[in-house]
């Protein structure tokens, strides 16, 4: 499963550079606030970016998608993030950078199908019989495990549970007695069993119940006892994204010794994907799930080719398609795998169904206020000295490096004993690491050395 490791560790590096934001900071009226949710300025693209989550929240996206287009350092993975934010948790956001489809082990139209399914969500409602209510009594048999006489395990636990009306008294087997055992459960938490599954969930502690221990400090959420009956319906509403589904369907009919072999380098065939697709359009046909399209964010887009520029194209007229936020900060390029030159290096039959933002340079000011807000993100205390320091960087060299440079200035102010970042400890971290101008102006100017 390489492969999926991979686009994982680039999700998360991306949240990380954008945790500041929150949101596109809109008002009640739909205007940008110069600076809210971690966003300042940039105010054009953000209503733009605000009006398309609204689309998108009407369902009016489908088939279509976003190209930002501006220099480097100007925000456009912010922007993304923004949407992302503004979407809500329930919608799957996921990155790829273009040059990931360019793995040895696994196909293009691979990476990005699977890219392409990670983002649609699949909302699904359950009716499912539990057993509901605050644990009243416990009690786990403890065995000897058979394969190791060293290690003990909960054989079986007979649990008392109670609600407003009722008390009933259960015994469970092993899967049970070991779920409970793991998650701590004890007297005065509320949980509930899946009647069929055997799943155990706790919600937390119940409120004003008298047999909790009171030196409990880990009490977690407090909540009611629930009323009516122990055993009853309850509706329980998951979102999974059709890439969860592949994987489940895949595994299952995966034989035990393929994790030995085959597991490494294994495509999910379209054959599971087809199955996949026809339950989950059986579900939704009779309203116990609901489709949620999310969104694939592609960055660096003019690194893609013409295969799988047309790849994207029919993708987006699926009947099962998220929504595409493309980025680029090429003007009229190749488009790649091809002779032809287009606008931002895509094929002119892509580009007629993307709505384009663009993101313009910032401020100096701006710079300010994004740099001051990164450092507070990062628990990085500046005086105003060494804030006017990066400042300047940002404008001479890159926003980025300037952000680049914040944690490494930290460092030097801690070695030197000090809290605060001084100006100096910026200029120093800016000897050590090179900006990209001087990096490359370093190699001119060795040339002739390193190719001797
Ligand atoms: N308008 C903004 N408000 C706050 N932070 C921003 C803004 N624009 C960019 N940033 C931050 O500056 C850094 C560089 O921006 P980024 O989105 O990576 O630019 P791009 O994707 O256009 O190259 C990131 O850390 C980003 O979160
Ligand atoms: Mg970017």
């Amino acid at each position: 499963m390489a492969e999926i490791k991979e686009i994982r560790r680039v999700e998360t590096e991306r949240a990380s550079i954008h945790s500041h934001i929150t949101g596109l900071g809109i008002d009640e009226s739909g205007k940008p606030k110069p600076k809210a949710d971690g966003l300042v300025g940039q105010l054009e693209a953000r209503e733009a970016a605000w009006i398309v989550v609204q689309l998108i929240r009407q369902g009016k996206m489908a088939g279509k998608g976003i190209l930002l287009v501006g220099p480097p350092g100007t925000g456009k993975t912010a922007l993304a993030v923004g949407i992302a934010k503004e979407l809500g948790e329930d919608t799957p956001f996921n990155t790829l950078n273009a040059s990931e489809i360019y793995s040895v082990d696994i196909k293009k139209t691979e990476v990005l199908t699977q890219a392409l399914r990670k983002s649609i969500g699949v909302r699904v409602r359950q009716r499912r019989m539990v057993y509901e209510g605050v644990v009243k009594e416990i009690r786990v048999k403890i065995a000897r495990s058979k394969v190791n006489p060293y290690v003990q395990i909960p054989r079986e636990v007979e649990i008392k549970l109670g609600t407003t009306e009722e008390e009933r008294t259960l015994t469970a087997g092993e899967s049970i007695a070991e779920q409970i055992n793991k998650m701590g459960i004890r007297k005065g938490d509320v949980i509930w069993i899946d009647a069929e599954t055997g799943n155990v969930v706790k919600m937390g502690k119940a409120k004003g119940f008298e047999g909790a221990k009171t030196y409990d400090i880990e009490a977690g959420k407090l909540v009611d006892i629930p009323s009516g009956p122990v055993k009853k319906e309850k509706e329980l509403t998951n979102t999974f994204t059709l890439y969860d589904l592949d994987m489940t369907l895949a595994a299952q009919s995966l034989s035990i010794t393929a994790i030995f072999s085959l597991w490494s380098e294994r495509e999910i065939s379209q054959d599971v994907r087809k199955q996949v697709d026809a339950y989950v359009k059986d579900m939704i046909s009779k309203g116990s799930a609901e489709l949620i399209p999310g969104v694939l964010f592609i960055d660096d887009a003019h690194m893609l080719d013409i295969e799988t520029f047309s790849f994207l194209t029919k993708a987006l007229e699926a009947e099962l398609a998220p929504i595409l936020v493309l980025a680029t900060n090429r003007g009229t390029t190749r488009i790649r795998g091809t002779d032809v030159e287009s606008p931002h290096g895509m094929p002119l039959d892509l580009l007629d169904r993307l709505l384009i933002i663009t993101t313009r340079p910032y401020t100096k000011e701006e710079s300010k206020d994004i740099i001051a807000i990164r450092a507070e993100e990062l628990d990085i205390e500046l005086e105003p000295m060494a804030l006017d320091e990066l400042t300047n960087m940002a404008s001479e060299e890159s926003l980025r490096y300037a952000i680049q440079l914040l944690e490494p200035s930290q460092v030097l102010a801690r070695k030197a004993g000090r809290a605060v970042v001084k100006a100096d400890d910026v200029k120093e971290a800016s000897k050590l690491f090179s900006d990209v101008k001087r990096s490359v102006k370093y190699v001119k100017d060795y040339e002739n050395l390193f190719l001797k």
